[in-house]
């Protein structure tokens, strides 16, 4: 059966906007922030390679099998779903993975856009010189002051939300695809600027040797993240890219699509590893932070170099402008569905999701002051509590969300996104969609997307879960 559907959303004008738009939704705070200080606590060139396998064994081809189930359902991921599924005489109840992933989605937009709000701090900050020869107490005061002032992380985090929901609710050409074809060349040339600065540190030579040097004795204890974050960086296993997929053009050939994307993510990352790794150095700070490095670790360099405050502000932009087009995708999914659903304006469906999105975001933003003591999924003395006030362990909201999303509905989500893809899509289905060059470049991606992925994601998650 030849697809012919369009998409009643648009579509984008060339795949090279596809590529935009995926890579904007993939190149975000995963790639900044979480990629640099996940690779300094997890030893270096270790990490590297285990998340460069990851990438291309599992987090590719799962990207694979969302794109292609988006552009053959044109549809949002839910109703794409249920329709291919019907039409191959398989169960309709395979779109309630994408209803899944579309509220992991929402979860994972509420706490993003709390942590993509303080970047917005820190570009005033940066901007106002705030941070000129500032010391270690000095820059860890100023972050513990912006986390434990509900008020101020409210501002922020209302105000991301909201050019959010203002890129989504002008639709997909005139509110993604255009400003996407602006925020992303930005992108480039800001991380460009940044990486010809630490060139000039005299530190690149450190740096590069941080992040390429292999030490097998690390590699173990690495794996599990490494392959959680190929997800997460990638932004597969909701949807996004399923729901970018259904506004691509029916003649471009996706697996050299998909792999540009991962290529770019992975080209972002590493850039980024190279360009703040010499500048850390060159303060004479440690690698190994942890999630401190970006919004501590990186003020204290930046306020003590020369020329920091300027490319400290270069940074902070580079943040928000990274975590914007990736916040984008994570409501797109949701919006796309209740319109189809309701048939009201995408305007009115993105008001209401985004303020959805804004009270859960909330839970965040208390998490870390008032409501730090509010501990969730408690494994005390007293057995298993949901919730418990003041309790030891267990997490707050926000880890809680963390963990619910990252560690188990991202992986089920790729998961059943791949087994869709690979076992319910007809054989020829595949092969139009994929339209690939040779039989074994076909047979290649299909023996990556029905096996190789799905045995990755089961053994990592059942690893996860049994620890
Ligand atoms: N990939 C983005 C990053 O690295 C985050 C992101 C965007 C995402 N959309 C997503 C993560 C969907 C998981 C699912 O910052």
């Amino acid at each position: 059966m030849a697809n012919d559907k369009v998409s009643i959303h648009g579509a984008w004008a060339s795949r090279w906007v596809f590529i935009l738009a995926a890579t904007g939704s993939a190149v975000g705070l995963g790639n900044i922030w979480k990629f640099p200080y996940m690779t300094g606590v997890y030893g270096g060139g270790a990490f590297v390679v285990m998340y460069l396998i990851c990438i291309a064994l599992v987090g590719v081809p799962i990207m694979l099998a969302e794109t292609l189930i988006g552009r053959r359902g044109r549809q949002s991921p839910v109703n794409a779903m249920k329709s291919l599924a019907i039409e191959a005489g398989a169960s309709r109840h395979w779109s309630l993975a994408a209803l899944m992933g579309m509220v992991a989605a929402l979860l994972i937009l509420s706490f993003y856009s709390v942590v993509a709000g303080w970047s917005l701090e820190y570009i005033l900050g940066m901007g106002s010189g705030r941070f000129e020869g500032i010391s270690g107490e000095g820059a860890g005061a100023a972050f513990g002051g912006l986390t434990g002032d509900p008020w101020r992380l409210t501002l922020w985090h209302t105000l991301f939300m909201f050019l959010t929901a203002l890129v989504i609710a002008r639709g997909v050409v005139a509110g993604l695809e255009r400003s996407l074809r602006i925020m992303m060349p930005l992108l480039f040339v800001l991380l460009l600027v940044l990486l010809g600065y630490s060139l000039t540190t005299g530190y690149f030579r450190q740096g590069f040797d941080f992040l390429f040097h292999f030490d097998p004795s690390k590699v173990q204890g690495g794996i599990l993240a490494a392959m959680g974050h190929a997800f997460f960086t990638l932004s597969v296993g909701v949807g996004s890219i399923m729901v970018y997929g259904a506004y691509m053009p029916k003649n471009a050939s996706i697996g050299g699509t998909v792999m540009a994307v991962g290529l770019l993510d992975t080209l972002v990352a590493l850039t980024a590893g190279l360009a703040l790794f010499p500048i850390v150095f060159a303060a004479g700070l440690e690698p190994g932070a942890g999630p401190g490095l970006m919004f501590v670790t990186l003020p204290i360099a930046f306020g003590n170099i020369a020329f920091g405050q300027v490319m400290g502000l270069v940074f902070f932009i580079l943040v928000a402008v990274a975590a914007w087009s990736s916040s984008i995708s994570m409501l797109e999914p949701a919006v796309a569905y209740f319109v189809e659903r309701s048939g009201r304006s995408r305007a009115q469906v993105t008001a209401v999701l985004a303020l959805l999105c804004w009270v859960v975001g909330m839970g965040t933003v208390l998490s870390f002051n008032v409501g730090a003591e509010a501990k969730f999924f408690v494994f005390g003395e007293e057995g298993f509590r949901l919730f418990q006030w003041g309790a030891e362990g267990g997490k707050t909201f926000f880890d809680s969300i963390d963990y619910l999303t990252s560690r188990i509905l991202l992986p089920l989500g790729g998961l059943a996104f791949a087994l869709f893809a690979g076992w319910v899509l007809s054989r020829e289905a595949l092969r139009e969609e994929l339209a690939a060059k040779s039989p074994l470049l076909f047979n290649l991606a299909l023996w990556l997307i029905r096996v190789v992925a799905p045995i990755g994601v089961l053994v990592v998650f059942v690893a996860e879960l049994s620890k």
